[in-house]
């Protein structure tokens, strides 16, 4: 999945997006993550990605 790829149809929200989210406001769980962005917050699908990309960002 590129940057520019839409990770949250929904809501039409970038991998970039969540990402430039989680690092700069140091985001460490889906909640947050729904609260900042608001991705994942209509159908649920991308939950599973959004977790995974938490995971690949604050790694361990
Ligand atoms: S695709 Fe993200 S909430 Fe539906």
């Amino acid at each position: 999945m590129e940057r520019d790829d839409i990770l949250c149809t929904c809501m039409d929200i970038t991998k970039g997006e969540v990402e430039d989210a989680i690092k700069e406001k140091k985001l460490t769980t889906v909640e947050q993550v729904q609260d900042e962005t608001e991705a994942g917050t209509v159908c649920g699908s991308c939950v599973d990605d959004i977790y995974l990309l938490l995971e690949e960002i604050n790694g361990e």
